[in-house]
């Protein structure tokens, strides 16, 4: 990674971009070439982005490395992932701390083995007072347990007595989710149009720009097709175009 200096915002720049990062294993076989050769030129686009995103002043960043469901491919690639996630943790970690991004893995980080996990820790610990752009990696993440988590933790503060349970409202919800920001742009990459159990409370309102570039070739250009879609969308929230003008000239 080199050296980022956050400009501090363009304009109406989302504030929360999340990327499926889909398409390394086409990437690798039109070459034919192995799927984890798609992989490791996906960890080379991973580091081009989170340099790119902090440039353009982005405040959170999360890219799904690894869904609950990934476990199912063949073991060879799984291991091979594992491998090169342990790589790529320990290579960056450094140039994430001087480019002050905070790091942090979300999921389901018990699966993994204790090597994996202890990397995790150090990469986190390493960054926890960097306070430029938030850097989530999503690793044995899915959608559905992070809400289960959430609801878990609720009704054990509940049964406690710890919480009220007629206190609980959406906001409550947001901030126990292992992200708990909404997402204003939700970009994929590869072609296909679904949301594959990704953050699925936090898209509720997102601006989704689905990119036909396989994962390994993304980079700043492609990153500004997305932002300029999101520009050109109106988030109306619900409301009615007129209902925006009318707040915007009270702004
Ligand atoms: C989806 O492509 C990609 C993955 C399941 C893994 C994502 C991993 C990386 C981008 C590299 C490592 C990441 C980090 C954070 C170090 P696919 O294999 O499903 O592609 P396909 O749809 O063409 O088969």
């Amino acid at each position: 990674m080199q050296n980022v200096i956050n400009n501090g915002g363009e304009a109406n720049i989302p504030r929360h971009v999340a990327i499926i990062m889909d398409g390394n294993g086409r990437w690798a076989e039109a070459q034919g070439k192995p799927r984890i050769f798609g992989h490791r030129n996906g960890a080379e686009a991973v580091r081009r982005t989170v340099e790119a995103a902090a440039q353009r002043g982005i405040k959170f960043l999360t890219l799904f490395a690894f869904s609950s469901e990934n476990w199912k491919r063949p073991k060879i690639e799984v291991a091979a992932l594992m491998r090169l996630f342990s790589e790529t943790l320990k290579k960056e970690a450094p140039r994430l701390k001087e480019n002050n991004i905070k790091t942090v893995i979300v999921g389901d980080t018990s699966r993994f083995s204790e090597t994996l996990q202890r990397e995790i820790d150090e990469i986190q610990a390493l960054t926890v007072d960097c306070t430029g752009m938030e850097l989530r990696i999503a690793a044995n993440y899915g959608g559905r347990w992070d809400i289960a988590m959430v609801t878990k933790a609720l009704a054990l503060k509940s049964a406690m007595g710890l919480i009220d349970p007629s206190s609980i409202d959406e906001e409550t919800i947001t901030s126990y989710l292992s992200v708990p920001e909404n997402v204003d742009l939700l970009i994929r990459t590869g072609g296909e149009k679904r949301i594959s159990n990704f953050l699925l409370w936090q898209v509720a309102y997102a601006e989704i720009y689905f990119s036909d570039v396989l994962w390994p070739d993304f980079d700043d250009a492609e990153l500004a097709k997305g932002i300029d879609f999101f520009r050109s969308r109106e988030r109306r929230f619900g409301m009615i175009s007129e209902q925006l003008r009318d707040k915007d000239n009270a702004d």
